[in-house]
């Protein structure tokens, strides 16, 4: 059965507290020291942050720096050109300030932020990624994906370990066509569990997605089926995708502790056969708006 260490927490509202569908108003008074460390008493043992991520890496490097075990911790490198030869240098630049700013002398997981093909096949990128590696300051190099032209290419290039993208009860294209039967040849780690959180925080979805009611449409038979199996939507949802087989770790994003408590309590979650049938019926029909690029209200 999977535990809290198949977790990683997702690390973003450390930074930019806004971020997401949250199901709480920002708390003036919340302690991200403390949100960490009963985190770690809960069993997360993991971290995903960025320095896209506000103050993220440096909240995690203070609770890393009175820590007795130090987690694993995967962060990302920004803001890259494509065809530059200083890009190692300054690849390698951007994992020295994040190692400072986390106190740790290595990355675990050292991910391209950027997603664009024109990046993640770049190769001043590729070089750069293996003098990292050579130099001991990342263990593993990982792509961040949102298209399945980009999934494929990480997962056939040979330079990423890891490779994460989104598997949810709204999507499984990522899962259908890379990890159900594939076994491929890297670590996958899945995120947007709850799509930054639109499963369970409703009420603005109008005002920020244009594509709400197809939206509100597909939640409505969610609800549904979340009625028939006799438990939360957010229970369904998370049941189904910890239930998946091939995906190696989750990343859930929460600055929430009793709503991380409750994620990590559905791991112990199992749904009824012809709820789980139902679902990837469902999840595996293509729709645009799964991708919150394209939730523009102006576009
Ligand atoms: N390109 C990339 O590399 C990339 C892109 C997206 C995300 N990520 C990573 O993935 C993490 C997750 O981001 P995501 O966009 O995919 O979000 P997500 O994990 O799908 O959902 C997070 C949202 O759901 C809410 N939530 C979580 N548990 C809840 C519960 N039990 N009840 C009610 N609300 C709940 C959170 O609000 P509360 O705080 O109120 O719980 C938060 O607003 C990020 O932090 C980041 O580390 C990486």
């Amino acid at each position: 059965m999977r535990t809290a260490a198949d977790l990683f927490l997702g690390t973003v509202k450390l930074g930019v507290p806004e971020y997401g569908f949250s199901s709480t108003a920002p708390v003036v008074s919340f302690d991200a020291q403390q949100f960490l460390c009963e985190a770690v008493k809960l069993g997360i043992s993991r971290f995903d942050t960025s320095p896209r991520y506000g103050n993220s890496e440096e909240v995690i490097g203070q609770y890393i720096g009175q820590a007795s075990s130090k987690p694993f911790v995967a962060s990302k490198i920004d803001n890259l050109a494509p065809n530059n030869s200083d890009t190692p240098g300054l690849m390698e630049k951007s994992v020295n300030d994040s190692l400072a700013k986390l106190h740790l002398s290595t990355l675990d997981i050292c991910y391209l932020h950027q997603n664009e093909m024109e990046i993640i096949s770049d190769p001043y990128i590729h070089q750069g990624l293996s003098l990292l590696k050579e130099k001991g300051l990342v263990r593993q190099a990982g792509a961040s994906v949102y298209s399945k032209e980009e999934c494929s290419y990480a997962v056939d290039c040979g330079i990423f370990d890891v490779i994460q993208a989104p598997v949810s009860v709204f999507d499984l294209g990522f899962y259908n066509d890379f990890v159900l039967n594939k076994n491929p040849p890297v670590t996958l780690i899945a995120r947007s569990l709850l799509l930054q959180g639109i499963l369970v925080n409703r009420r603005q979805i109008k005002g920020q997605i244009k594509q709400s009611d197809a939206v509100l449409q597909y939640l409505d038979n969610l609800d549904q089926l979340a009625k028939e199996a006799d438990m939360s939507t957010l229970d369904m949802a998370l049941a189904f995708v910890y239930g998946l087989s091939g995906i190696d770790y989750y990343i859930i994003g929460t600055t929430s502790l009793e709503n991380l408590k409750h994620n990590i309590e559905c791991l112990k979650l199992e749904l009824p056969r012809h709820i789980i049938s139902e679902i990837k019926v469902l999840a595996g029909t293509p729709k645009q708006w799964t991708n919150p690029r394209n939730w523009s209200l102006n576009g």
